[in-house]
């Protein structure tokens, strides 16, 4: 086997309409919901670049414009705040512009999280690639994506994340059937289902929205079929590619064992904004002891 190409591009779907946060996305892309002071979908750019991955391309769709707005410069801005010498805050605009070279396409048809990563192929080309989910957001004290670049790096082929759930969650996830690899911190993929039934799940080890993916999955999702939801399901792709034979065939996963918050989901994004706005160097202190006041009485 040749070396694997070194990872460059990360792929981001942000096409979905979040409808489980109405009446707050009526108007707004749900990847701008703020966690703490950033709109969600910049701490997953963030993490991409913090990997390596300063190509970045967005799939997008219809009132998504705020998102190209947040990551492209606003000289007015910036000329405003630098006028005022708050040196602070002008570089917390310009953060978002700093992290990469930002290209978007949109996905014209809601088809499915599949075919929103078809939509990369022409960018992507024939090099291996990341895929980010923007509703994933993972501590920045717990990388997972270099881990999964070691990982790809030994076994070429493509890299997923799982993280084990309660069994009666993974029929929100999509669950994989793992075999051990001797003396390897990873593990190998035998299967792969999209939202089983908890009777059905082979496992309790759910995919979380981190990929590492070999560029033909492209010539897989050209011929998926709609699956789950009636939508192409890149989890049925990938469990193709998982039992094929040849180049870039097999897929293999990192165990994650960090934090994740789910900021599609209301719960989940309320509890990410509480744990990092504690970790926060302004707001940690006084909102520590607020909660610990609040909890007393409820
Ligand atoms: C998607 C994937 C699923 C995965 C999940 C992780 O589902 O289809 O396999 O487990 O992301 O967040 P969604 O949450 O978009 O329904």
């Amino acid at each position: 086997m040749s070396a694997p190409r070194a990872i460059t591009k990360a792929v981001i779907p942000a096409a979905g309409l979040g409808t489980r946060f109405l009446p707050a996305t009526k108007a707004m892309p749900k990847e701008m919901l703020p966690v703490v002071d950033k709109p969600a979908i910049q701490y997953v750019v963030a993490e991409a670049a913090r990997a390596g991955l300063n190509n970045v391309l967005m799939i997008t769709g219809r009132n998504k414009r705020a998102l190209e707005d947040h990551f492209d410069r606003v000289p007015s801005l910036e000329a405003t705040l630098e006028a005022k010498g708050d040196m602070k805050k002008l570089g917390l605009v310009q953060d978002a512009t700093a992290l990469g070279d930002i290209h978007y396409v949109r996905q014209r048809d809601p088809r499915g999280l599949g075919h929103a990563v078809l939509c990369a192929k022409q960018h992507v080309g024939d090099e291996p690639f990341a895929v980010l989910l923007g509703d994933d957001l993972i501590h920045e004290d717990d990388d997972l994506l270099s881990f999964m670049i070691e990982a790809q790096k030994k076994t070429g082929g493509s890299v997923i994340a799982l993280m084990e759930v309660d069994p009666e969650q993974i029929s929100a996830y999509g669950c994989a059937d793992i075999s051990h690899v001797k003396g390897a911190d990873y593990v190998k993929v035998e299967g792969l289902v999209e939202k089983p039934n908890a009777e059905e799940a082979p496992s309790n080890l759910a995919v979380i929205g981190r990929y590492l993916l070999h560029p033909r999955v492209f010539e897989i999702l050209e011929h998926t079929a709609p699956g789950r939801g009636n939508e192409i399901q890149l989890t049925d792709a990938l469990q193709e590619l998982a039992i094929a034979d040849g180049e870039g065939a097999g897929v293999h996963a990192v165990i994650f064992r960090g934090r994740r918050y789910d900021t599609g989901d209301k719960l989940s994004y309320l509890q990410a904004n509480i744990a990092l706005a504690v970790e926060n160097d302004e707001l940690g202190d006084s909102l520590t002891t607020w909660l610990k006041n609040f909890v007393s009485s409820l």
